[in-house]
């Protein structure tokens, strides 16, 4: 997240779980839908001690209500807190929620979290110790959901999780770039999409965001770049004929069909060796799924030997069910990184390929 805000030319922080930046309210519109890593996007709004009901509506008077929409929906509240007793937390939620009930009616205010239904207000409260912050969710909807993918094969990957791991290889929109495992095609699409923005080719509007309803003056675009060609060439292929369908089906809603070549085949038959250097991002299946954890070992390994074979000197990416399943990658300076998908420990591992099967395994250990 922290590269892709660089980008954009924000300057961001890393704190635990995000990144914190400055811009102006006015670019949130143009941004959003350019943040491809991020799952949610929160605006700092209000900040301060709240030990009294007095204190509580002096927090709340500090949101700055008149750029919001006046008569939203729903306005839901999620608090988290962290170094307050359960008392505390449960006072000041209930008092958060009256503030909020007395401005905008009981009936439309709740706890909960953002949707993205109709006009909606997400309030996120976080407690620490004595000390609340406000802020307003300007996404709506996670941002994962891009609105393209409507349908999906078995164990699809998140598309923030997807962009995340095209970062990690290096992939920034040009040159080759294939996933022998493409499943419904959520890297080679994100891929695309990236490579379509940097090239200032606008794509079709497939969600909307809740700061479309606040009431400021949208910026103008971000970057006023003009439209290049398009410079990659994204290959995807996948032994399943029914989840290859799926993938050219959500490319063709995520606008960028021209841009993906699609292969049904088995991944030792996927032949990239024309192609020059380029990138392999991609998603192995999961063990249980693939019959086993021997099955699954024997996958990566087929899938080290194919790399080895065509792919010396290209970048790679990858997210592996266990650590050392990198010892089967043919891979040079290898970093692994843990992860979280959705409650389920991951191995984010990227590094360059190398003809010479198991160098990083004899070289640096994989555990
Ligand atoms: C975890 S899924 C990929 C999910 C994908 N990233 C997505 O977001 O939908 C793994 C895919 O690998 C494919 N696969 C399994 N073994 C394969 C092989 N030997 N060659 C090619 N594809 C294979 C499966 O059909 C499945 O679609």
């Amino acid at each position: 997240m922290a590269a892709e805000l660089r980008a954009f030319g924000c300057e961001s922080r890393e704190i635990e779980g995000g990144a914190e930046f400055a811009v102006p309210i006015e670019a949130l519109p143009a941004l959003l839908p350019r943040l491809q890593c991020a799952s949610r996007l929160l605006v700092r709004v209000a900040e301060g001690r709240v030990d009294t009901p007095a204190a509580v509506a002096a927090l709340l008077a500090q949101v700055p209500w008149s750029v919001l929409p006046e008569a939203p929906a729903r306005v839901v509240l999620r608090l988290s807190a962290h170094g307050a007793p359960p008392d505390r937390i449960r006072w000041l939620e209930a008092e958060l929620l009256r503030g909020l009930a007395a401005r905008f009616g009981a009936q439309r205010t709740s706890r909960g979290a953002a949707s993205g239904e109709g006009t909606e207000l997400a309030i996120a409260a976080r407690l620490e110790a004595r000390v609340c912050t406000l802020s307003l969710d300007a996404g709506g909807a996670p941002l994962h959901q891009r609105g393209y993918r409507l349908e999906a094969g078995p164990a699809p990957l998140r598309e923030t999780l997807a962009a995340a791991l095209l970062h990690a290889a290096g992939w920034q929109g040009q040159g080759t770039l294939w996933d022998p495992m493409c499943g419904s095609g959520t890297i080679a699409i994100e891929a695309a999409r990236s490579a379509a923005l940097r090239a200032g080719r606008p794509l079709p509007v497939t969600r909307g965001y809740a700061v479309d309803t606040w009431r400021i003056q949208a910026a103008p675009k971000l970057s006023a770049a003009p439209q290049l060609p398009v410079a990659a060439n994204i290959l995807a292929g996948d032994l399943d004929p029914g989840v290859l369908e799926i993938a050219q089906r959500n490319a063709v809603r995520a606008g960028v069909a021209d841009l993906v070549t699609w292969q049904c085949a088995e991944l030792a038959a996927q032949d990239v060796t024309a192609q020059g250097q380029g990138f392999v991002v991609t998603n192995p299946p999961y063990g249980q799924r693939l019959g086993g954890r021997n099955a699954m070992r024997r996958l990566v390994q087929r899938l080290g030997a194919v790399l080895a074979r065509q792919c010396d000197g290209w970048k790679f990416a990858a997210l592996l069910w266990e650590r050392d399943l990198i010892d089967q990658l043919p891979l040079r300076d290898a970093e692994v990184r843990e992860v979280d998908n959705g409650g389920l420990k991951l191995w984010l591992t990227a590094g360059e390929l190398t003809s010479r099967p198991r160098l990083h395994a004899r070289s640096r250990g994989a555990r």
